[in-house]
């Protein structure tokens, strides 16, 4: 072999081992090393490599993730150790009933016993057979003994190693895992099938199944599937791990992902205190799960006890109470947002769902009223997770009353009367009314004075509201020329809170560039498009007098968001609120304008009690402006934990995990270095594109 071949191997393979760790920070540790410019390179100079050497090509290259052609069918594929399903325990009685049967049959004391706790994931059960480490096959459950092949499809899932890691593999390996969508996923994918009119899913789990049904493995490659692992089916040779949690860390080490809550409890008042907790816990996870799976921590315990019909004695599913339910359609409303989108919003006779009570429930658009097909006065099934609005999946035909109305999308704004307009293509209806309407002009006041934006404080919901309301604010602008003795006329505004106020708006008047663009409410500008807007253009002149390509030319601005932007300021009316807002005093220093380094990108930082010089939200801020994600809990990967006054558990944790902990003093001088190094490195980096140029 010739210098030359050996270095184009030693290529491939680093290639290969830096994409593989890349997927497997990203997808299975939540914990990303590289950008997605740096992994997109790697990615494209290996398929370069690859297309010019064929015979380089190994299937479990990253680049073979989305190979296959479009499959005619699914073969059938028999389980060598069929999928059994759990018996379920609906109440803390029938979790102990578990643990006594369990004690009685091994005859031990059931407080003896170790049990292996962990999330019942809602998703679609598959399983993976790998041969000498490489992944031969993938399969749904089926009906238990045989389950459909998709392996093509599994494949392009980067949470699913297509090599397991580590330098000894086992000559077989089957792990059975739950596939799962996240909630900001699906709410992001359903939003994007309402906009094309595409397939809207009713919930996470039939989108998990249903993407991975797909025939044409493209089309998997595009739903954010995640495969978490909670099952070794088959190993040989046999490892030594005496129990489940053990297998599961060696699952870990094989490159899967398995759960962040799993946790090893003894008999029935631990399974019943960790069923509790994570009850607690639901509604803050990202993810659907409808309740608990236990079982016998012990492998040896777990073959002396075996299995009944089709579940196995040694675990049992307790169950968390469902997220969907039914409930009668009253009214619908529609409501007028920020940006002038009308809502329709379905009033609901209340209902408790998975412990919260719901009254009220997202149309979305007029397009969702038909695609359901929804009359008032119908049974519709709700569903609420986590933070998600509740939405209405399905309609009861079937129950629908004689007196059931159609629901009459209005033509005028309910508030101002204003043409509701719908642009061609667009799905969402708006009121044509701008700053004139009332509703707009509430909403855009209250964002503009939120916490995010412009920070003004004392000037609240309500507050806003009178204000409108006597018309004493149309623009933002007016609220920098209100007076303390004007403000006191009104309902619960005492001459304290007045001069509050106007001390509030004096200091809200020195901001930041980037909260000024947020603030100003452009569509699709949040907070992160904000900040990269000021940091690419540096002045809000520049901004301003920017055309549509110089827009897109600035960092995660699509043509749509440079439209809105440009769109925007092309606008008299918005140009005047600008210098109005100016000659009113809002001031804020430049930024350094140039790519934006990242001297803290892929880490994960935490932040924790009370800081004496800054909000939390501000040193959130800041990290994130270094390249740092700011998390919200303290794990082996964090990091740094930054430690306020007052800080709790977080510092604990930190502490035994051995993650270094910052002061606020401490924090501070690093901030400090890295903001400057980030200025200094920014200036070079101008002048080295001048000097090539
Ligand atoms: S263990 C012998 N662990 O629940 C059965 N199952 O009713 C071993 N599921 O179809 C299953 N999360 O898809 C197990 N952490 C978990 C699970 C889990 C979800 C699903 C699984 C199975 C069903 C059992």
């Amino acid at each position: 072999m010739t210098n030359a071949d050996q270095s184009l191997l030693d290529e491939v393979a680093r290639l290969r081992a830096e994409l593989d760790d890349a997927n497997h920070r990203y997808y299975v540790l939540d914990d990303p090393s590289l950008t997605d410019a740096d992994y997109d390179r790697r990615l494209r100079r290996l398929q370069e490599l690859e297309a010019a050497h064929p015979a380089l090509v190994t299937p479990d290259s990253p680049t073979q993730r989305v190979g296959a052609p479009p499959d005619a069918g699914f073969p059938e594929i028999e389980h060598a150790v069929p999928m059994l399903s759990l018996d379920n325990a609906f109440s803390e009685e029938e979790l102990a009933a578990f643990v006594a049967r369990v004690a009685e049959r091994l005859e031990v004391e059931g407080d003896a016993i170790a049990f292996c706790c962990e999330p019942k994931l809602d998703g679609a059960a598959v399983s993976l057979v790998y041969e000498e480490g490489v992944l031969i096959t993938g399969a749904t459950r089926g009906d238990g003994r045989t389950g459909e092949g998709i392996t093509s499809n599994l494949r392009t899932l980067r949470s699913i190693p297509l090599r397991l890691r580590g330098d000894a593999p086992p000559a077989l390996l089957e792990v059975r895992g739950e596939v799962t969508i996240d909630h900001a996923s699906f709410e992001a994918m359903n939003a994007r099938a309402r906009a094309e009119e595409a397939k809207v899913f009713a919930n996470p789990r039939n989108a998990a199944a249903g993407s991975l049904r797909q025939l044409d493995p493209r089309v998997t490659a595009t739903r954010p599937l995640t495969f978490s692992a909670y099952q070794v089916a088959r190993i040989e040779p046999p490892q030594g791990d005496a129990t489940h949690s053990a297998l599961m860390a060696h699952l870990g080490d094989f490159g899967f992902r398995t759960s962040r809550e799993l946790a090893v409890v003894t008999g029935a008042a631990g399974i019943i205190d960790y069923c509790r907790r994570l009850g607690e816990k639901r509604d803050g996870l990202d993810y659907d799960i409808d309740g608990v799976v236990i079982k016998v921590d012990d492998l040896r315990l777990q073959r002396e006890l075996g299995f009944v019909a089709r579940a196995p004695r040694w675990a049992i599913a307790f169950k968390f109470p469902a997220q969907e339910q039914t409930t009668r359609l009253n009214d619908v409303e529609f409501q007028v947002g920020r940006t002038g989108a009308i809502t329709p919003v379905a009033r609901l006779e209340p209902v408790s769902v998975a412990g919260v009570t719901v009254s009220n429930a997202t149309l979305h658009n007029a397009d969702e009223i038909a695609r359901l097909g929804v009359m008032i006065g119908d049974t519709v099934a709700i569903r609420r997770a986590g933070d998600v609005i509740p939405q209405v999946v399905r309609v009861m035909k079937e129950l629908r009353p004689s007196d059931a109305r159609e629901i009459v999308f209005p033509e005028r704004c309910p508030v101002c009367e204003a043409e509701i307009e719908r642009l061609e293509g667009e799905v969402v209806a708006r009121c044509s009314g701008g700053l004139y309407c009332a509703a707009q002009r509430k909403e855009a006041l209250k964002h503009f004075a939120s916490r995010r934006a412009l920070d003004i404080d004392g000037l609240g919901e309500k507050l806003i509201e009178a204000l409108v309301e006597r018309d004493w604010v149309t623009t933002p602008a007016d609220l920098f020329r209100l007076e303390a003795e004007r403000l006191a006329e009104l309902p619960r505004m005492g001459a304290k809170s007045s001069e509050n106020l106007v001390a509030a708006l004096a200091k809200a008047r020195a901001t930041t560039l980037a909260r000024f663009i947020y603030a100003l409410g452009i569509r699709e500008v949040g907070e992160a498009t904000a900040a990269n807007l000021a940091r690419h253009f540096g002045t809000l002149e520049a901004l301003m007098s920017a055309e549509q390509a110089d827009l897109e030319a600035v960092e995660d601005v699509g043509p749509i968001v440079a439209a809105h932007v440009h769109t925007f300021f092309r606008q008299p009316h918005n140009r005047e609120t600008v210098d109005d807002l100016i000659a009113c005093g809002l001031r804020w220093e430049e930024e350094a304008v140039g790519e934006r380094p990242q001297p803290l990108a892929g880490q994960t930082w935490v932040l924790t009690g009370t800081l004496a010089s800054m909000t939390r939200d501000e040193g959130k801020a800041r990290l994130q402006a270094l390249g740092a994600k700011v998390a919200g809990s303290v794990s082996k990967k964090t990091a740094g934990l930054v430690a306020g006054e007052a800080a709790g558990s977080k510092l604990e944790k930190a502490m035994q995990l051995g993650v270094p902990v910052l002061d606020e003093a401490a924090f501070l001088e690093r901030l400090a270095a890295w903001e400057a190094g980030e200025r200094e490195r920014a200036s070079h980096q101008g002048s080295d594109e001048e000097g090539e140029a």
